[in-house]
């Protein structure tokens, strides 16, 4: 069975309630047991941390035995040397993920020190960009 790892960091568990017209009314969990309900046979785990070094060490649990990672880093994407060198050592791939499109707002957001060491970046497709990572992993495992 595929597994697939949603790794999601600071303020995403606030989805819905959130800046709605930038990230949507919708609840990660709401979106989440959806996904479940239409790809059955795939073994999702799914972590959510504010807290930067927890997010590492979930990296690293998984990031050697899952088929692949869609991560969101959400703000410590533009700040987190520590989560880019994670994404860097292990082994699984990573697709960083962005609920809105970062490069269409403020500067601070244009830079990422994931991308570099990822296998693509997709941003700006709401809760739809976790889907389209799932997607690319399934097309790349047929
Ligand atoms: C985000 C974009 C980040 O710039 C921001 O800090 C977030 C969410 C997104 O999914 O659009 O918290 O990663």
């Amino acid at each position: 069975m595929t597994r697939i790892a949603i790794i999601n960091g600071p303020n995403i568990n606030l989805l819905g309630k959130r800046e709605p017209e930038i990230y949507g009314a919708v609840s990660f969990d709401a979106f989440f047991k959806n996904l479940q309900d239409n790809y059955p046979n795939i073994q999702f785990s799914y972590f959510q941390s504010n807290i930067e070094g927890e997010i590492i060490d979930k990296l690293q649990e998984v990031g050697y035995t899952y088929d692949g990672i869609i991560l969101n880093a959400a703000a410590y994407t533009h700040t987190s040397v520590g989560i880019g060198d994670a994404v860097k050592a292990i082994k699984t791939p990573v697709i960083e993920v962005h609920i809105s499109n970062v490069w269409a707002r403020e500067s601070f957001r244009h830079n990422s020190y994931i991308s570099a060491h990822a296998k693509g970046v997709i941003a700006g497709f709401g809760l739809q960009s976790y889907e389209l990572a799932l997607l690319s992993f399934l097309d790349n495992k047929k």
